[in-house]
């Protein structure tokens, strides 16, 4: 009932791209500068990356650089994430790791849903605690919970409120909004209340709606949790073709099987990194203890 309580046109937040659209983002700061034209490259402080950068695919600007530099969170006294060291730039990147390992906590940080308590972390080399507004203008993220990103009373509106600050005009994006809402099957429920849709079709909405924007980089904490068979691998086959950098939680081990570079976070550290087979093997030990 939540969506159709609110005004048609106002959305539920207002703290910037992707984080208005999540109910427990951190407030976007008030400064918002352009992102540099190339991005600070600076060490890899892992040094493990199976391909190190497959070179640029993104849809609007190549493949975007993600770094970790010594990156530690706790919350409250719970120590979550270690010292995290990472660069990010594959096309495609898998993390996996078992429950309550931090997984969510580092993909989080990358559009300031979470701030490290120390270190940072830095897309295309902009600080994300500092200029969080740019960053999610290229950084999309999709929730495990679509409920956290739903923001609008019906389908086609959801979708529009991703492109209302676009320069496209109304006649473009309602188009942009057709071909989304066609992509993921919803176009039979453009004028539907949001709150009315399965929770499948919540999941596919908060991708469409992600998608739309043509974000540089794709991150999705488990986006196919709670699709049935024919939508996970619909929604499979769409984010393998994404031309854009796509950083993917996941506990679908065979979803990570042709992935560019895999992370395992394990008790809140890398345990792994490099191609799926040597890093996956490492997480069945890990798990399994085989
Ligand atoms: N907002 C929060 N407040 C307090 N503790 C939290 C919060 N979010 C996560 N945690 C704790 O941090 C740890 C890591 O959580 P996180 O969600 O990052 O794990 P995860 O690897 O994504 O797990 P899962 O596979 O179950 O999704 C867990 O112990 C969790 O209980
Ligand atoms: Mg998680």
């Amino acid at each position: 009932m939540r969506a159709l309580a609110q005004p048609p046109t106002v959305p539920r937040r207002s703290t910037g791209p992707n984080a208005e659209r999540c109910r427990h983002a951190q407030p976007a700061e008030p400064t918002e500068p352009t992102a540099p034209a190339e991005p600070a490259v600076s060490g890899d402080a892992a040094g493990t990356g199976a391909t190190g950068g497959t070179g640029g695919t993104g849809g609007t600007g190549g493949t975007g650089e993600v770094r970790f530099d010594g990156v530690s969170h706790a919350y409250g006294e719970r120590p979550v994430l270690h010292t995290i060291d990472l660069r990010l730039t594959e096309h495609r990147i898998g993390v996996v790791g078992g429950n309550g390992s931090g997984k969510s906590t580092l993909a989080r940080m990358i559009n300031g849903l979470v701030t490290p308590d120390s270190g940072r972390v830095l897309v295309n080399g902009l600080d994300v605690a500092k200029h969080g507004a740019a960053v999610r203008r290229q950084v999309g993220f999709v929730f495990t919970d679509p409920d956290s990103q739903i923001v609008m009373p019906t389908v086609a509106e959801d979708v529009a409120f991703s492109l209302r600050r676009s320069t496209l005009s109304k006649a473009e994006v309602q188009q942009r909004v057709d071909n989304a809402l066609r992509q993921f099957g919803l176009a039979g429920h453009a004028d539907h209340p949001t709150h009315l849709l399965s929770g499948g079709q919540k999941q596919l909405l908060a991708l469409a709606a992600m998608l739309v924007r043509d974000p540089q980089t794709l991150v999705c904490d488990e986006p196919t949790t709670l699709l049935d068979l024919r939508n996970t691998r619909m929604v499979n086959a769409l984010l393998r073709e994404l031309p854009v950098q796509l950083i993917l939680v996941t506990h679908q081990l065979d979803l990570l099987t042709d992935m560019d570079r895999v992370l395992v976070v394990h008790e809140g550290r890398i345990a792994a990194d490099g191609p799926p087979e040597p890093t996956l093997a490492r997480y069945h030990e890990l798990v399994l203890g085989s």
